[in-house]
C-alpha cells in the first residue's frame, strides 16, 4: 500500500529511475494501456508476489489501433488509474506522451511473422506489429526481468513470447489466467462501449464456452459439431462471430482432432463492439 505513486512521464526520467535500481533486484512490468480494471490489477497482485520491484506503464499506444477503429474513444481516465494502483506496492508508473514515443520521423518496427497475421492479426492488420514494436520501446527503457500479462489476449502473448525469444531479450513473459465479471464476461476496458442490452448480449462468449465445455464433457469429440453449437448460441444473440478456432496454444496451429492442451480462441463483434475471450480444454 503506498500513498502516493511515483508517476514518470518521460523516457529520460525513466532511465535514471531505473539506473538507480540495483542490479540483484528482479523488476516486474506490467504494461497496459490504462482504463484499469480487475484484470489489470491481478497482474500487479501477480508481479508483487513474485519481483521485488513493480513498475506498470498506462499508455494507448496508436500504432496498434487501426485506421477505423476506436484510438479517439478509447477509454482514459489516469485519475482514476493512480488511484486504483496506490492500493497496490507499485513503486512506478511509466505514463509516456506519443510525442516522445513517435516522435516525427519514427520509422523503426519490430514484427512476429506469422503468429501475427492470424485470427485478431487477420481481422486487425498492423495491430500486433504495433504491439511488439511498442512492447519492444518499453522493454529497452524498463528493462525487467518479468512481464506479467493477461491470458484474456492470448495470442498476444504467443507473439510477444516468440519475439522475446528470436531477439534474445532475456525476460520472461508470465502468463496470467482470465478475470471475469460476476456474470463469467471477461473484463476488459472494451466493455465500457457496451449498451446495458448488449452487456447481456456479451454474455453469449462466456455461454458459448460452457456450452463446448459441456459437449466435450458428454462425449462429443467433434471439433466442427462443438464449433457450430457455439456459433449458433452467439449468433442467436446477435453477436457477429469474427473466429472461433481450436488451436495448440503455443504454436497456435488449428487443431482438427481434440486432444488435451487445446485453448480455443474467439472473437465476436457485439454490436459496434469487437470482444474476444478464450478458454482451455481438457478431455
Ligand atoms: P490492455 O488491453 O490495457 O491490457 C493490458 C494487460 O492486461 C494485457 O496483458 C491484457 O491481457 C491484460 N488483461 C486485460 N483484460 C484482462 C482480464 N480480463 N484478465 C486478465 N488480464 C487481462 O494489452 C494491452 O493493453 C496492450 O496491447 C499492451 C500490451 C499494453 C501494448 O500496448
Amino acid at each position: 500500500m503506498k500513498d502516493s505513486i511515483r508517476v514518470i512521464d518521460s523516457i529520460q526520467e525513466m532511465r535514471e529511475y531505473r539506473s538507480m535500481i540495483y542490479e540483484t533486484k528482479n523488476i516486474g512490468f506490467v504494461p497496459t494501456m490504462g482504463y484499469l480494471h480487475e484484470g489489470h490489477l491481478s497482474l500487479v497482485e501477480q508481479s508483487n508476489r513474485e519481483s521485488d520491484i513493480t513498475i506498470v506503464s498506462i499508455y494507448v499506444n496508436p500504432s496498434q489501433f487501426g485506421t477505423n477503429e476506436d484510438l479517439l474513444t478509447y477509454p482514459r481516465d489516469i485519475d482514476r488509474d493512480l488511484e486504483l494502483l496506490s492500493k497496490y506496492d507499485v513503486d512506478a508508473v511509466f505514463y509516456p506522451s506519443s510525442e516522445e514515443m513517435y516522435p516525427e520521423g519514427y520509422s523503426t518496427w519490430v514484427e512476429v511473422d506469422g503468429l501475427s497475421n492470424k485470427f485478431c492479426g487477420a481481422s486487425r492488420p498492423g495491430h500486433f506489429k504495433g504491439v511488439t514494436t511498442i512492447v519492444s520501446k518499453l522493454i529497452n527503457i524498463i528493462r525487467p526481468l518479468y512481464i506479467y500479462m493477461g491470458e484474456k489476449d492470448f495470442q498476444q502473448i504467443a507473439v510477444l513470447k516468440k519475439m522475446v525469444e528470436d531477439l534474445d531479450y532475456g525476460l520472461y513473459i508470465r502468463p496470467c489466467p482470465i478475470v471475469r465479471e460476476k456474470d463469467g464476461l471477461a473484463m476488459s476496458s472494451r466493455n465500457a462501449y457496451l449498451s446495458p442490452e448488449e452487456r447481456i448480449n456479451a454474455l453469449c462468449l462466456y455461454e458459448a464456452q460452457l456450452m463446448a465445455k459441456d459437449m466435450i464433457y458428454k462425449g462429443e469429440r467433434d471439433i466442427h459439431a462443438i464449433i457450430t453449437k457455439m456459433n449458433r448460441h452467439i449468433t442467436s444473440k446477435g453477436g457477429k462471430i469474427d473466429y472461433i478456432e481450436f488451436v495448440e496454444p503455443d504454436s497456435l496451429e488449428i487443431k482438427k482432432q481434440l486432444e488435451d492442451n487445446i485453448r480455443v480462441l474467439m472473437a465476436a463483434y457485439i454490436g459496434s463492439t469487437r470482444l474476444i475471450d478464450n478458454f482451455e480444454i481438457t478431455v
